[in-house]
């Protein structure tokens, strides 16, 4: 019976695109091949509203009273002097006259007062991507998840990374499955920001070759110049701009957009791009020392010089300015426990010595700048499942508060149900799960709960109507155990 159904079901890539055009319909979306209007980057007395994809032209933004125009790409107004943890209602009329939406307004809501007790939620989500290259996104499982924490009070979507299948060879490609990613997310982000950062996935790359044999390297030939992964992933979405000023080195990929940080009422964001300047080797990593892989691009999980030090002043500015809750995002765990401990922050397996000791050495500055300034959580994607950790502390002088490790794999590629508790840290492991799910922070003032929903275990084709389970909660994460 079930292979009758199964028979019977569109293929994955004419289901995308059902459920894209559903999403477009809904949205009230009318031109094709325009993004948005958007909303990005809300303070407490500012928001950004924007539009993009290859159709984009000239309009204006009216919110109340306020009115300016986007002359061109990039179609990004910032919109001042607002007041905090306040609802506006906004519009977009380009110069053909088209008005988006059709009828009525968008809304958004600014972020509450810095430092202020006021209550709210945001959700964490990442690996959306789909069972094979035909299908980009998840899109059923991505819209419901979405939907669903829009639903429970939201304020904000934190995204780390494998948004797409990706792997792209060429920039069109790599823009169209960025662009399936943004149609399935529409609906919410025209009402709240969705911070974004690179997972392995959603890379640019060209097969490399050395003598050790071949890799794949960020960035592919454009005009006689290296276009990479980072740049065009930034040109697609609208994220913070406050990041490390100067690549890792002259001539690699800025960290613009995909590193940043932001605040929101007392609590205190970072995003880091785990993928930078991404240099994946084919497996296995021996023979070979993979120095070259570091001359000319970085593996993986390794965070290199200038991010961790940008994270070691960002976090310092953040606790004099006394931000009460301090969140970290990432898409390769700093502690895997699952189907990517031959890579992440830890190379259990095929990797050489030098480059497992030179990924664990930055590791462990990484957690011991967390622990430092009593960073509270840092939030993961990569292994498709949720997993939940407690790493430091109880008797260890080695990370002084505990962190929150949790890994948050579960926006819609195919779940993992793998578990190694080989791993030195499989002790500090507090609660596992491998279906679809998203994760819930709720800040109230100095506590700060979390809680897990999850997609039904069993796929339903056709039905959009997913009701999420609760599958993990934690009352108070500041009380570490
Ligand atoms: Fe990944």
């Amino acid at each position: 019976m079930e292979h009758v159904c199964r028979r019977m079901r569109p293929s994955v890539g004419l289901r995308v695109v059902m459920l894209v055009a559903l999403v477009g319909v809904a949205c009230g979306q009318s031109i094709p091949g325009l993004e948005g209007p958007f909303v990005a980057n809300v303070t407490d007395s500012s928001a950004v509203i924007w539009w993009g994809g290859p159709t984009a032209a000239a309009g204006r933004v009216d919110i109340g009273e306020w009115t300016a125009r986007g002359e061109q790409a990039p179609y990004e107004l910032l919109v001042p002097d607002l007041q905090p943890n306040t609802q506006y209602s906004y519009s977009l009329t380009l110069d053909s006259g088209v008005r988006l939406p059709a009828e009525g307004t968008y809304t958004f809501k600014t972020a509450p007062r810095p430092g202020g007790s006021d209550e709210f939620a945001f959700a964490i989500l990442s690996d959306s991507r789909g069972s094979e290259p035909a299908e980009p996104v998840n899109a059923q499982a991505l819209s419901a998840l979405l939907g669903d924490a829009k639903a429970r009070g939201a304020r904000f979507v934190c995204f780390p990374g494998d948004m797409v299948f990706g792997y792209c060879r060429d920039e069109e490609t790599y823009r169209e499955q960025m662009r399936a990613w943004k149609a399935v997310a529409a609906p919410l982000m025209h009402e709240m920001p969705v911070y974004t950062t690179m997972g392995n996935h959603d890379v640019l790359v060209h097969l490399a070759r050395d003598r050790f044999g071949e890799y794949d390297l960020d960035g592919v030939g454009q005009g006689g110049e290296e276009l990479y992964g980072e740049e065009v992933f930034s040109s697609e979405f609208v994220n913070p701009p406050n990041g490390p000023k100067l690549p890792e080195k002259p001539g690699a990929p800025s960290y613009r957009e995909t590193c940043f940080s932001f605040d929101f009422g007392n609590a205190h964001f970072v995003f880091l791009n785990t993928n930078y300047w991404a240099a994946t080797r084919v497996y296995p990593y021996l023979p070979g020392d993979p120095c070259r892989l570091y001359e000319v691009g970085n593996p993986e999980g390794r965070v290199m010089e200038r991010q961790i030090n940008w994270l070691g002043s960002d976090l310092k500015r953040a606790r004099a300015a006394a931000s009460e809750h301090l969140f970290v995002f990432a898409h390769e765990p700093a502690f895997p426990v699952s189907h990517h401990i031959d890579d992440a922050m830890y190379y259990w397996g095929n990797a050489t010595a030098s480059l497992k000791q030179d990924v664990r050495r930055r590791r462990d500055r990484f957690w011991s700048l967390l622990s430092q300034y009593g960073v509270l959580a840092a939030f993961f994607g990569d292994e498709h499942n949720y997993s939940r950790s407690l790493i430091g502390a109880s008797g260890s002088a080695e990370y002084d508060p505990a962190v929150w490790h949790v890994i948050t794999g579960g926006a819609g590629a195919p779940p993992s149900a793998e578990f190694h508790p080989h791993v030195p840290w499989s002790d500090a492991v507090r609660a596992f799960h491998s279906r679809n799910h998203y994760c819930l922070v709720k800040v109230r003032g100095r506590r700060v709960a979390l809680e897990v929903w999850a997609l039904p275990e069993a796929e339903r084709p056709g039905d959009d109507d997913l009701q999420t389970e609760l599958i993990d909660r934690v009352r108070d994460l500041t009380i570490r155990d």
